[in-house]
């Protein structure tokens, strides 16, 4: 196994993500004595701290995001450092540079937690040598880039200094136990590959849809959208787990093998094929400009151009503010081929649909018609439902330590194991998909908008509606 590095350097140091997800996560793994003994902090932003100032903040941070974080932890916090910098040509980078050169630290790991542009100003300093890459890893949050050609030119850029091994592109997603499950649900079962296909499958569905609005995230939000947020990546990688080729073995090669694969096969939406819209009162959100025409929403149809889906439709659905928080997989199946039940209405026959919840009640359901209790033949809709709750519990508690998507990710990058990233080709195939949806954006003057809290099922009836077929709203409790 490859030893854990013991230096890891956070551009964005100041910033949300690093308050709410890196640093609780890095807490985590301290206190699960997951991290190596000697492992040091180095931060980097724009904010005027010192080491003294950004270990306060950390430690408010923490108080306020880390679970079980109940007193300041002196030992953790006097291994975090602090290095102001712009992104934007000063002498930061010289700063930081001869800061971890003092500290001997020969080959660090580069965390950007940084929107595109400023993280595309430190590969920048990469490739000019003004930061050491000798050895060294580099994870990146996403977006990886904006779009196809600087996704493309990052990789390059990347990739000239870095080995493709050590660029980890993340995406935490693919760290999440039950988007992991995907895969086991599919290739631990003999039932359902037999139905895996388009003879069986009417049409599949994928949501990650939030209630809460981008609240403090504005500055970053604003410009990048729902389509780079999330469905460029979280979730087309939902759709890739559940419906990709089986891969060769369980390793992480293989399974990035036919993730990029599957992203090659999706044809690129025509106009009529998405839709946008807008949340009302997004625009007066802290650093959103008030004309601002970035989409909070979006739901699009998508073909498969692959033997075993080929006229399967697929609808994503994304967005923020809307009535629930979900993502699922759901998988809707084709009608019988007679209908032998059907009695003078008596009987509605549903189509088996088999949903897989990412979160919240973690789970999987099948609905199935059967015959309701009484003299008739009546057909009733049930379900068969697992949750991944009733799992956990029984397990002894070291079994059941799970480990969040950033835990995992920064466990996986930090120990050098890239599988839980994205691979180059994989994210730039996911660039190419969306990229119709990014030009329209661009030519956007009058973006539609919906009332906060609107079900995005109805954002998304036009799109479905024109194939006679409804959003599918499952009933987890
Ligand atoms: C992040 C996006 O990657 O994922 C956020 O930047 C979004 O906008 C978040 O809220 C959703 O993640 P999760 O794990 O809550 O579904």
């Amino acid at each position: 196994m490859t030893e854990a590095r013991q230096t890891l350097v956070l551009f964005g140091a100041s910033g949300d993500l690093t308050h709410r997800k890196i640093l609780p996560a890095l807490y985590r793994l301290y206190q699960a004595g997951r991290l190596p003994a000697s492992f040091r902090l180095f931060g980097y932003a724009r904010s005027d701290l010192d080491d003294e100032s950004f270990r306060r903040m950390a430690d408010l941070a923490m108080a306020e995001y880390a679970e079980g974080y109940t007193e300041s932890c002196p030992d953790f916090l006097d291994r975090m450092f602090y290095v102001r910098g712009d992104y934007d040509g000063g002498d930061g980078f010289d700063r930081l540079r001869e800061r971890i050169q003092c500290d001997s630290c020969e080959a660090p790991n580069y965390y950007l937690a940084l929107p595109p542009q400023a993280a595309s100003k430190v590969v920048d300093a990469f490739a000019s040598g003004r930061l050491p890459t000798d050895g060294a890893r580099v994870l990146m949050e996403k977006p990886f880039g904006t779009d196809l050609a600087s996704a493309r030119h990052l990789n390059r850029q990347l990739q000239k200094y870095i080995k493709e091994e050590h660029i980890h592109r993340i995406d935490h997603y693919l760290a999440k136990d039950t988007v992991r499950n995907l895969l086991v649900f599919r290739f631990a079962n003999v039932l359902f590959e037999p139905l895996w296909n388009r003879h069986y499958v009417d049409h599949i569905q994928v949501s990650a849809t939030e209630t809460i609005g981008v609240e403090n995230r504005g500055g970053y939000y604003d410009g990048i959208g729902v389509v780079r947020d999330m469905l460029q990546n979280h979730v087309l990688l939902l759709l890739a787990f559940a419906a990709m080729e089986p891969p060769l073995a369980n390793d992480s090669e293989s399974i990035r093998d036919r993730t990029a694969e599957f992203l090659r096969s999706i044809d690129p939406p025509a106009r009529r094929d998405f839709v946008f819209g807008q949340y009302e009162g997004y625009r007066d959100a802290p650093g959103v400009n008030p004309q601002s025409q970035t989409p909070t929403f979006a739901a699009v149809r998508l073909s498969i151009h692959n033997w075993r889906w080929h006229g399967v439709p697929v609808y994503l659905m994304s967005g923020k503010c809307l009535d629930e928080r979900v993502s699922e997989v759901t998988f809707v199946f084709k009608d019988i081929p007679l209908h032998l039940l059907e009695d003078n209405n008596y009987t509605q026959m549903d189509p088996n649909v088999l949903s897989l919840r990412i979160h919240p009640s973690e789970g999987i359901r099948l609905s199935l018609g059967v015959k309701a209790p009484g003299y008739r033949d009546r057909v009733v809709p049930a379900a068969l439902d697992f949750r991944y709750a009733d799992l956990t519990s029984g397990l002894p508690s070291a079994d059941r330590e799970l480990f969040s998507g950033y835990e995992r990710v920064l466990m996986e990058a930090l120990a050098g194991r890239p599988g839980l990233a994205w691979r180059a080709d994989a994210i730039e195939s996911a660039w190419r998909v969306v990229a119709p949806i990014l030009d329209e954006e661009d030519l956007t003057t009058n973006i539609s908008l919906y009332v906060p809290g609107s079900a995005g099922a109805d954002l998304a009836a036009g799109l479905l509606a024109r194939d006679n077929r409804v959003w599918h709203r499952s009933e987890f409790e």
